[in-house]
């Protein structure tokens, strides 16, 4: 087959699949798309073609933007609840891959297990995309990386201080800032550290990229200089038993106004909601003037209809 850019046709599984290169592009369709649609015009890249959208877990912000996303494209979208689907009843993944992939042109997951996602992946024949697994939240991280571009004018150097659990969003966000030159600092307890081989892969691609990353106890140490501070839940979807434990082990890093200030009045606010105020952020940090969560949100739109222009269209980066 012809491609018309070399992401055509590719899964989104993680953004260590992808070169920096190649999310440079996707964040330049991701821009030039939103000013056009700020303009009023429809961009029908996608023009009659369907997304399949498996959810084995709740989402607002990811089955909304991808749902509108197509549409603002020209496609549409399906919401599948594998609650519903014949996958909740024990068909095998690998059989829902192909049978989709006769129907669909590309198949969005939020799932458990990541092993779910490649085993997907491996037996569809259209592009398969990641919104979100227990181990990783790429999705996010792509929007992300489009917002603090907009905000800081640049990516290279800009100093990003994770504090709280050492989940998806925070192995995501290891992957793409250290990718994309960006520094980080990870600040969890020790007992919720990111797994050691996503921190191997983020330090592998850091010696590339220029960039620093660091791993700590001390969420203090963590937003010296920061120019953004990000934190996620402290109990992930899945881990609702936990709740009580967690609430007491990740006290220590909640977002609150001192901790703000050692960073300083510029640092931008991240989190990649939904927000539990009064635990991992309170709510005057949240909605204060630096929080910047709601262009987050939208960026998801935005970055996401890029992703699949490129991978399931033939739009050229
Ligand atoms: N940030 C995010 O993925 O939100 P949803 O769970 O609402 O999709
Ligand atoms: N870490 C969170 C992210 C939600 C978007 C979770 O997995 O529930």
């Amino acid at each position: 087959m012809h491609k018309e850019n070399n992401l055509q046709g590719r899964d989104f599984l993680s953004l260590q699949d992808f070169s920096a290169a190649e999310i440079r592009v996707l964040l330049a369709l991701a821009k030039d798309l939103k000013s056009r649609q700020k303009k009023g015009g429809l961009q029908p890249l996608l023009a009659g073609k369907t997304l399949a959208m498996i959810f084995e877990k709740p989402s607002t912000r990811t089955r909304i933007s991808f749902e509108v996303g197509m549409w603002q494209l020209g496609g549409t979208a399906l919401f599948l609840s594998s609650q519903e689907l014949q996958m909740g009843r024990g068909e095998p993944i690998k059989d829902t891959a192909a049978v989709l992939s006769r129907y669909v042109d590309g198949i969005m997951i939020r799932t458990f297990d990541h092993a779910v996602v490649q085993e997907l992946a491996r037996y569809a024949s259209v592009p398969v995309v990641n919104g979100l697994t227990d181990l990783l939240h790429p999705c996010q991280i792509l929007a992300d990386l489009l917002t603090i571009e907009e905000k800081m004018g640049r990516l290279q150097g800009v100093k990003v201080a994770y504090t709280g659990d050492g989940n998806n969003v925070a192995h995501s966000l290891l992957l793409g800032c250290s990718k994309m030159g960006l520094n980080l600092a990870v600040a969890t307890p020790p007992s919720h550290r990111p797994l050691p081989g996503v921190v191997a892969q983020a330090l592998a691609n850091a010696e590339q990229s220029g960039s620093k990353v660091f791993i700590t106890n001390d969420p203090l140490e963590a937003v010296k200089n920061a120019d953004v501070i990000y934190t996620d839940v402290w109990t992930s979807m899945g881990q609702e038993k936990e709740q009580a434990a967690r609430r007491k082990i990740f006290a220590p890093y909640q977002i609150n106004s001192n901790l703000v200030k050692t960073a300083g009045p510029e640092a931008l606010i991240m989190h990649c909601l939904p927000a539990y105020r009064g635990e991992e952020i309170t709510a005057q940090v949240l909605e204060g003037k630096q929080s910047v969560v709601l262009d987050q949100a939208e960026n998801r739109l935005h970055a996401q209809k890029a992703l699949l222009a490129l991978l399931m269209g033939t739009a050229r980066g």
